[in-house]
């Protein structure tokens, strides 16, 4: 019986072939591979160097609303932006950070007590952000407020610290 064999010069060829093709296909893929690497790296890179607007929320400016939209004697939080616009009876504008000044944790308005409440440490302030019971050291932080075309504006990215309130730093119309 006579037993076929390979050729081993055509098996070697078709061997070196597969892994030829093999090889190549490889590096195809790890081509394919760096170059979405290197898409993702410059897509996040350029979303990176890409300004970043932060006009409406904290750390830019604010547009709380027109003068009128505010009666006087009224409060009225800023989630975004982590104020509380407040409107004093005489109908000037305060702009109070919400920030404890003890350590930091963000107060609440409550309207029926007429006060901030930090529930950390049981600080309060009144409704212009003086400190009614300590620990808290001082009156809330404000930002700057300027009225422009009848709107209230408040410029979140420059915190004000104060001791107390005092009748000047209200803005008005
Ligand atoms: S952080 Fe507000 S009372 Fe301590």
């Amino acid at each position: 019986m006579k037993h076929q064999q390979a050729n081993p010069s055509t098996s070697d060829k078709n061997h070196e072939g597969s892994q030829l093709s093999r090889r190549n296909f490889l590096k195809m893929g790890f081509g394919a591979l760096g170059a979405l690497a290197l898409l993702e790296v410059g897509g996040a890179s350029l979303l990176f160097m890409k300004p970043r607007s932060l006009e409406g929320e904290f750390g830019g400016l604010v547009t709380a609303g027109p003068v009128d939209s505010f009666p006087s004697g009224s409060v009225v939080e800023f989630p975004d932006g982590r104020f509380f616009l407040v409107r004093s009876s005489e109908g000037g504008f305060l702009a109070a950070y919400r920030r404890c000044t003890h350590l930091g944790c963000p107060v609440n308005w409550e309207a029926e007590q007429n006060r901030f409440f930090c529930p950390c440490h049981a600080s309060s302030f009144d409704q212009h952000g003086d400190v009614e019971n300590p620990p808290a050291p001082r009156a809330l932080d404000t930002f700057p407020v300027q009225i422009k075309d009848e709107q209230v504006i408040v410029d979140t990215s420059r915190g004000q610290s104060r001791e107390t309130f005092r009748q000047e730093q209200l803005v008005f119309a």
